[in-house]
């Protein structure tokens, strides 16, 4: 399982990373960056619910 995040799409909500917090991180501007693309095993729950929480849907979990 992979987390992409399209940062075209992304506003800097910050949701991603106060959700999933171990998966997400924010840049210097305040953009989600995955931590790392790969999502381990056992946080894919986690994975998606990072994904649903960004009100911009930048964030695909497949
Ligand atoms: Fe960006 Fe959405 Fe997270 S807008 S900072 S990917 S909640």
């Amino acid at each position: 399982m992979k987390i992409t995040i399209d940062t075209q799409l992304c506003s800097g909500h910050a949701r991603c990373a106060a959700t999933a917090p171990e998966l997400f991180e924010l840049d210097d501007s305040g953009y989600a960056v995955p931590l790392d693309g790969e999502v381990p095993a056992g946080r894919e729950k986690e994975a998606r619910e990072g994904a649903w929480a960004c009100p911009e849907r930048a964030i695909t979990v497949e």
